[in-house]
């Protein structure tokens, strides 16, 4: 059923120092009844944060990418049956910065997303538009676009283990956020895509993240709006002092 989500992406930030230690202060608070913290952290330290993450019911491990393969000759990449075994719980799939930087399109997108579920893994699968789309008002076609292309072959079964995340490309790390109300419109639209394919009660059931420069000082107004569940944060969550405060924000 639908969470309050706080979800921290740490890209490729901090060291193993500064990754166990913030582990270690997330997980020792108290988090909010019907809330879930998510710690989106780089693939080198999982383990040592899963250490600390695995203390608290109500923080979760998530990496940032993996491939889609099972096993085999793929220099550099890593499964998630190894993710898994180091207690992770989440993969973050569809990134805006896996999409540019990395070329990932939908079609591989939709095959990872497929892998994570196979796996007995949960997902976090991000849309958003770029800043010449939304100057077009073309930002609902667009992510409809990516719901449809990425994840419209699951089954009503496997979205109940799937995250949204939108994060209109323009507002990442950039200080500019959406309005509340742009964010709520977007997060409306997204439910009302998912309820003619997957259904009421899926459609009502999946949390809908809102990212893009969200901070102790917004979080609470975004948050508050309907169909916002919670927040997908970057820069915010590098530190205990600023990620703490969103995860009260409820
Ligand atoms: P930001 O990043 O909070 O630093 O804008 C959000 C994200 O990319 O998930």
């Amino acid at each position: 059923m639908r969470k309050n989500i706080a979800a921290g992406n740490w890209k490729m930030n901090l060291d193993l120092d500064a990754s166990v230690s913030l582990a270690q202060q997330i997980s020792e608070q108290s988090v909010p009844a019907g809330t879930a913290v998510i710690l989106g952290v780089p693939f080198p330290f999982l383990f040592s944060c899963s250490l600390h993450t695995g203390t608290n019911p109500n923080v979760f491990l998530a990496a940032q990418n993996c491939n889609e393969q099972e096993s085999g000759a793929y220099t550099g990449e890593v499964s998630l049956k190894q993710l898994k075994s180091v207690g992770v719980d989440y993969i973050i799939i569809g990134h805006s910065e896996r999409r540019e930087i990395f070329n990932e399109a939908d079609e591989l997108l939709a095959k990872k997303l497929t892998a994570v579920l196979d796996a007995g893994l949960k997902c976090i699968f991000c849309c958003g538009e770029p800043l010449s789309v939304r100057e077009a008002n073309e930002q609902s076609a667009y992510v409809e676009a990516q719901l449809k292309n990425g994840m419209f072959h699951l089954t009503e079964q496997q979205l109940e283990s799937v995250i949204l995340a939108y994060e209109p490309i323009w507002a990442i790390g950039t200080g500019k956020t959406a309005s509340p109300e742009q964010a709520q419109e977007m997060h409306a639209h997204i439910r009302s895509v998912l309820k003619n394919k997957f259904g009421a009660a899926a459609s009502e059931g999946i949390s809908i993240l809102y990212g893009g420069s969200v901070k102790p000082a917004n979080a609470k107004e975004i948050f508050a709006k309907n169909d916002v569940d919670g927040g997908l944060v970057g820069g915010a969550s590098l530190k205990a002092e600023t990620f703490i405060p969103i995860i009260n924000s409820f």
